[in-house]
């Protein structure tokens, strides 16, 4: 077991390219290699925080932990127990199950292309990686540990504690630094070869239905566009903030979504837009997924949403619809899955290094 993943860890690194010229030494001396993240056009670039830059050991070592089992109270669950590669990192049920068999009351989210978002969770109560990374360990309806038996296990076991001299110059490992290595790995999950992305690029062309889809898209309602561009804005398919998407008409009834985070009457559920990347194979849907399919979604947009007092006035057309023929809501469906990306969804640098 040992030996395969330490082989696997050796095969991954040569996966990524070094970006410093003495890179061959970099294993003599004690300084980690900085990690060239390459970032595809057309996504903008990304500020690395100066406290936590990315290094290859730093990075690989994320990986591990992101799939590892020893993080959580039974040693059954890690991060990748709810954030699966296929699925965009996020998993197919409606509410993921924590550990002790208790479920919570939000969808697990999608997690790439983080690097660009400055609050994190549906109700954006952190504002980095590396604080997001410090709750679904300790989190009863999670994995359920705590950090203090978590970082013993990593401190007795026979390669971490090396791993992360090699990434950090530390003797004692502790949450800070394990959440710093989470945060690098997640900062290279980066979600920009899709289909779009391509066409965007010109290196790939849209059929007409496509075509079609990302006008409507575009292109505000009712009758002759879907007026999706406002809050998911390309490139990132979400403009990172938060909105009333008009699911409900009572506004305390069920999660307060951002209002938890700023008490402030006018947030009641409000949630953080979802990026559209890697739609497709990301459902069930919303903060609570209680759409299943893309065609439901959909409808409910069709449909205008309920007029509450946090709706968003982005959404345009409350009571009246968008009033999209079968054939534009097709279209825009079409356009929709032109935004999986098959190449990020398997590429090997993101799977399990134990396997
Ligand atoms: C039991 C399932 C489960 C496990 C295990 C889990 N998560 Fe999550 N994750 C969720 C859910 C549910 C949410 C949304 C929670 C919320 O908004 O309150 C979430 C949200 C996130 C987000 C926020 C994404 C965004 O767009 O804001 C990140 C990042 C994340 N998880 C990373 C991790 C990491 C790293 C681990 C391991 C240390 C982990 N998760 C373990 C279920 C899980
Ligand atoms: C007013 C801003 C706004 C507009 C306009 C808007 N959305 Fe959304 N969208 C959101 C927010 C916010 C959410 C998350 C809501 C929640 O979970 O409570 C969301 C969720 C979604 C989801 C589910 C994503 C996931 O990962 O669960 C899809 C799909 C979606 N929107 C597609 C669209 C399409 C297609 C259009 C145009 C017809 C559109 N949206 C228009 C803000 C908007």
């Amino acid at each position: 077991m040992k030996a395969i993943y330490s082989i696997s860890l050796l095969i991954t690194i040569g996966f990524f390219s070094c970006c410093k010229p003495d890179c061959e030494d970099s294993t003599t001396d004690n300084e980690p290699t900085l990690f060239d993240l390459v970032i595809p056009s057309p996504l903008p670039t990304i500020t690395i925080p100066s406290e936590n830059p990315l290094t290859l050991e730093g990075v690989e070592l994320g990986r591990m932990l992101f799939y590892e089992t020893l993080l959580s109270g039974d040693e059954t669950q890690s991060c990748s127990s709810c954030h699966v590669q296929s699925a965009g990192f996020t998993d197919t049920a409606r509410f993921s199950t924590g550990i002790d068999g208790f479920q919570g009351n939000r969808n697990a989210m999608v997690v790439f292309n983080l690097a660009w978002s400055p609050t994190l969770f549906w109700d954006g109560r952190a504002t980095s990686l590396e604080e997001q990374a410090l709750d679904p360990i300790v989190n009863p309806i999670e994995m359920h540990e705590n950090w203090e038996d978590a970082a013993e296990k990593l401190n007795a076991h026979s390669e971490y504690p090396n791993l992360f001299k090699k990434a950090f110059n530390i003797d004692v490992i502790d949450s800070s630094h394990v959440t710093k290595a989470l945060a690098q790995f997640e900062r290279t999950l980066i979600s920009g070869n899709s289909k779009w992305d391509k066409f965007y690029r010109g290196e790939s062309i849209l059929t007409e239905q496509e075509l079609r889809g990302w006008d409507l898209f575009n292109v505000d309602g009712p009758y002759v566009g879907a007026d999706c561009f406002h809050c998911h804005t390309a490139p990132h398919f979400t403009d990172f903030t938060f909105h009333n998407n008009g699911l409900d008409s009572d506004v305390s009834m069920n999660d307060l979504g951002l209002y938890l985070v700023t008490q402030n009457e006018y947030d009641k559920a409000k949630f953080k837009t979802p990026t559209l990347r890697n739609i497709e194979v990301s459902g069930p849907y919303m903060h609570d997924g209680r759409f299943e399919t893309l065609e439901e979604v959909i409808e409910h947009y069709n449909f205008g949403g309920h007029a509450s007092s946090t709706v968003d006035p982005l959404m345009k057309n409350i009571g009246e619809g968008l009033l999209l023929s079968p054939t534009d809501k097709e279209a825009l469906l079409a356009f929709l899955r032109t935004l999986t990306d098959e190449e990020f969804l398997t590429n090997p640098q993101f799977s399990n290094p134990f396997k």
